[in-house]
């Protein structure tokens, strides 16, 4: 059950130009959040809508968010400082399903960080792919690093990792790693698109999470449906944000 409650603010950290870091403590809300799952935060009193940010790593009570400002709600977001406190409610949506095996968890952009606690929590272990726009704009790879088997990294500039698409070294690492059982990704929609095109290549099922504006979070508003490849609307925010990589309609 997501819960609202005001949650300290322990620290805030800037990963790189773009991405800030907010560890909070949330106590039993943290306690409950599973892999992939999102909290959605108010941005003070101007803004009625909260903006839902994915858990990146969760200690005991203590829930990370990392996150890059786009518009007027995380820049107040990135405005906050240690000892303040954020209005959470969450932990929010339906996550990634673990198989029984080896995961590839593939990340793009701010689609990075929640796959931090997926690698971490995953029961049969882990490998990565990272796709970045530059070295500058990389973060967390270092803790990918210590928990994972191995990490690929790709930029689109060629500053780090392969030069290419995420897509590439997510074919590199399953035609390496047969024993992939599942791949997990979170990233810009054309990545997504691309790396369910690699899986079905490989013969891997894969599981994406899908961004969507948001209103309420709680599946009350209508704000977040999208299309299903059946044709049906699903909400992202209670039915998603992760879906099998066939349910989704990719021509929408
Ligand atoms: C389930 C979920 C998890 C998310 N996790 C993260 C995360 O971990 N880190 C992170 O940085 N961001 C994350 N986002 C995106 C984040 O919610 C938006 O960047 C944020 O709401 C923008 O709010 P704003 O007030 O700063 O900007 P706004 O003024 O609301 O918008 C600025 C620009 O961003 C676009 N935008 C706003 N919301 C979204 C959205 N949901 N998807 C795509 N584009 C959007 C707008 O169209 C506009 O162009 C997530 C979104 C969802 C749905
Ligand atoms: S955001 Fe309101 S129904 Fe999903």
């Amino acid at each position: 059950m997501p819960v609202q409650k005001e949650c300290p603010i322990l620290s805030v950290e800037r990963l790189n130009a773009d991405a800030i870091s907010i560890w909070l403590e949330c106590g039993e809300l943290a306690k409950a959040a599973a892999v992939g799952q999102f909290v959605n935060i108010k941005c003070g009193e101007a803004l009625l809508l909260r903006r839902p940010i994915s858990i990146c790593r969760v200690e005991d009570t203590r829930l990370n968010v990392v996150f890059e400002v786009r518009g007027e709600g995380t820049a107040w977001l990135a405005a906050r400082s240690a000892g303040e406190t954020l209005d959470v409610l969450g932990p929010l949506g339906h996550g990634f399903t673990y198989p029984e095996g080896k995961v590839l968890v593939v990340g793009g952009g701010i689609g990075v960080p929640p796959m931090l606690n997926t690698a971490l929590r995953a029961p049969a272990g882990a490998i990565a792919c990272l796709g970045f726009r530059s070295a500058e704009r990389a973060m967390l790879v270092e803790e990918f690093q210590r928990a994972c088997e191995q990490v690929y990294l790709a930029s689109d500039d060629g500053t780090l990792g392969v030069h290419g698409f995420v897509a590439d070294i997510v074919d590199a690492a399953l035609t390496e790693h047969p024993e992939v059982a599942a791949v997990l990704a979170c990233g810009p929609r054309i990545m997504l698109k691309t790396t369910y095109d690699v899986c079905r290549r490989h013969g891997v099922a894969c599981q994406v999470s899908m961004e969507e504006r948001m209103g309420c979070g709680i599946g009350a508003c209508l704000v977040c449906a999208c299309k299903s490849a059946d044709g049906a609307y699903r909400h992202v925010c209670k039915d998603g944000p992760v879906f099998a990589a066939e349910e989704v309609c990719w021509d929408a």
